[in-house]
C-alpha cells in the first residue's frame, strides 16, 4: 500500500549550520508518525551525507536529491551521477521538477533517461509533472499532464512503475502563494490514478503515493492531504521554517 509523504525541497537554500539544525529540528515530529507515513528531506547535494546521517537512525525519514545527471560517469563538470547518490546512501530523487525543465531544458525525453538510471540504482525517483497557467486557462491540463507521464514513466513495467512517487506540481502555484483549489488537486490526482489504473491495473495504482506541490503551507496543508486522492505534498518555502514544516508533517493523513 501507498504511503502518506510530507516531502520537503530545500532547493538552493540553506547553509550548512541551518541545514543542521532544520534536520534536526524536524525530527522532533518523528513520534506524530507510523508506518503508513514517510518524510522525505530533499536537500542541496553538499548537505546530502550530513543531512542522511542525522536521520538515517530514524525509519520514518529519508534523504532525497533534488536531480541527478542522465548518464552514469564521464566528462560532465559540476554533475552528479545515480552511482554516486547510491553510494551515499541516497534513496530518492526529485526528477522533472519544472524549475529544471524551465531553467535547464528538461525534456520529458532526458527524464525518462533519467528515470530509467535511478531505476537501474535502486534510487526511487519523485517525478514532477504539473501545467503552466496558460495551459490551465485553456483547459488543457489533463492532456498535458497524461503527455508528461506517457512520456516519461510510462515505459516501466508494474513493478518499477510501484517504486515511483508522482508530484503533481501545476507551474502556476509554485511560490506564488497561489494554491490549486481541493477540487482542482482531487480532480487531477483522482485522472493521475485512473490512468495508472488503466496503464497497469489496481494493485499498481494503489502502490504510488501521489504528492501535491504548489504553495503548500502549514495552513492549509491538512486540507489538501485530506483529498481521497492526495497522498502528502512536496513542499518548497514552507519546509524551510521547522514550525511549518512540522505541521505539514502532522497534516498526513492518520
Ligand atoms: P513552494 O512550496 O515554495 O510553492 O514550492 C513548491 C515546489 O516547487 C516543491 O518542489
Amino acid at each position: 500500500m501507498r504511503k502518506f509523504i510530507a516531502a520537503a525541497n530545500w532547493k538552493m537554500n540553506c547553509t550548512k549550520e541551518q541545514a543542521k539544525t532544520l534536520a534536526e529540528d524536524l525530527l522532533a515530529v518523528s513520534h506524530t508518525l507510523d508506518k503508513r507515513h514517510r518524510v522525505i528531506l530533499a536537500v542541496p547535494y553538499p548537505y546530502l551525507i550530513m543531512v542522511h546521517d542525522i536521520v538515517h537512525s530514524n525509519e520514518y525519514y529519508s534523504v532525497a536529491a533534488q536531480n541527478m545527471h542522465h548518464e552514469k560517469f564521464g566528462a560532465y563538470t559540476g554533475e552528479v551521477s545515480a552511482p554516486m547518490l547510491k553510494s551515499i546512501g541516497v534513496e530518492y530523487v526529485i526528477l522533472g521538477h519544472s524549475e529544471r525543465r524551465e531553467q535547464h531544458g528538461e525534456t520529458n525525453a532526458l527524464i525518462r533517461q533519467k528515470i530509467d538510471l535511478a531505476m537501474e540504482y535502486g534510487i526511487k525517483p519523485i517525478f514532477c509533472c504539473g501545467e503552466p497557467l496558460e495551459v490551465r486557462e485553456r483547459g488543457e491540463q489533463n492532456e498535458y499532464v497524461m503527455n508528461q507521464l506517457q512520456e516519461s514513466l510510462f515505459h516501466l513495467d508494474g513493478a518499477h512503475m510501484k517504486k515511483v512517487v508522482i508530484a503533481y506540481e501545476p507551474i502556476w502555484a509554485i511560490g506564488t502563494g497561489k494554491t490549486a483549489t481541493i477540487d482542482q488537486a482531487q480532480e487531477m490526482h483522482f485522472m493521475i490514478r485512473s490512468k495508472l489504473i488503466k496503464q497497469y491495473d489496481e494493485n499498481v495504482a494503489n502502490s504510488v503515493s501521489i504528492l501535491y506541490g504548489g504553495s503548500v503551507k502549514a495552513d492549509n496543508a491538512e486540507a489538501l492531504f485530506n483529498c481521497p486522492s492526495v497522498d502528502g505534498g512536496l513542499v518548497g518555502g514552507a519546509s524551510l521554517i521547522a514550525a511549518d514544516f512540522e505541521k505539514i508533517i502532522e497534516g498526513l493523513k492518520r
